[in-house]
């Protein structure tokens, strides 16, 4: 069921991708109510409506029916928050935001295969955190710049979804002092963009512990063949998989901000230890 919602959302990306004709900095779109396509629990859907329409960096909203489905698009600018990202020394990677909707699919696929915590590296707005909580799993939002802390924590005040946001160099951070049981790692940046920095030590400090065997890493990846010149499988991951004895699990395709304007979407790569 999950990869089929991915392939519908994706679907209607790419018409409303085609038909889009405002100038806005970013633009999503959310279906207003669940359906055969969209067999959604009402309450989640409410839910990713109230992150877009708490969240500051959306200025405006409008209905607009896509491929027969009623859907919100809510449309914003980022660049004060981008902006700031890049400012940190050790930032691997800038801010540029998942969908909204991506965010609930790739948490619940991560829920359906059975992780019990998420924690978020690299969790911009905070929204792949925001969707894990209200899935019930344990959630730690780990995220370097303030500026976009004090817009999560916003955002968990005003939606009552406390996602745990944490400002903290995700380098620098001790995951053995988290009580982690069966936890899944999110890398928030893209191959050979810096989140292969982002990633390697994170899994090394990992490796060294004893939540290994039980932890998983999912990857956002790229299928741009203008990105990776070599590199290609996995979404440009599999050295990183390769060399630390990875195994994937699961590659589910997703619209994401920065592949607003191309045919093909982001891959989500879930791995674990073998
Ligand atoms: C591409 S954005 C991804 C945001 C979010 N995960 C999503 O999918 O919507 C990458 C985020 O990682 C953060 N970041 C980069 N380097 C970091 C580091 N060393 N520690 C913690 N966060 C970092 C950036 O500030 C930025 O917000």
């Amino acid at each position: 069921m999950i990869e089929e919602i991915a392939k519908k959302i994706a679907e209607l990306k790419q018409e409303f991708a085609k038909t889009y004709n405002g100038n806005s900095h970013i633009q999503e779109l959310i279906p207003v109510s669940n359906s055969k396509e969209f067999p959604i629990e009402t309450i989640h859907l409410k839910n990713l409506h109230n992150f877009a329409l708490k969240n500051p960096i959306y200025n405006n909203a409008f209905k607009q029916n896509i491929m027969n489905i009623s859907t919100f698009v809510y449309e914003g600018d980022i660049n004060e928050y981008w902006l700031n990202s890049i400012k940190h020394g050790s930032s691997c990677q800038p801010f540029y935001p998942t969908w909204i909707f991506s965010a609930y699919v790739v948490t619940l696929l991560a829920k359906n295969l059975g992780f019990k915590e998420l924690i978020d590296v690299g969790s911009g707005d905070g929204r792949i955190a925001f969707c894990a909580k209200f899935l019930g799993l344990q959630t730690i939002s780990i995220e370097i710049d303030d500026a976009l802390i004090e817009l999560q924590k916003k955002i968990a005040t005003a939606t009552k979804v406390d996602f745990n946001p944490i400002c903290v160099d995700a380098i620098e951070f001790d995951y053995s002092s988290l009580k982690l049981s069966h936890p899944v790692f999110f890398i928030g940046g893209l191959p050979q963009m810096g989140g292969d920095i982002l990633a390697s030590n994170i899994i090394q400090k990992i490796s060294l512990s004893k939540i290994k065997n039980n932890s998983g890493i999912v990857f956002a990846g790229t299928h741009s063949k203008r990105q990776m010149s070599n590199n290609l499988a996995h979404g440009g991951w599999s050295c990183v998989i390769d060399k630390n004895n990875l195994k994937v699990l699961k590659t589910i395709s997703l619209p994401t901000t920065w592949t607003f304007d191309q045919l093909i979407d982001t891959p989500y790569i879930y791995t674990e230890f073998i």
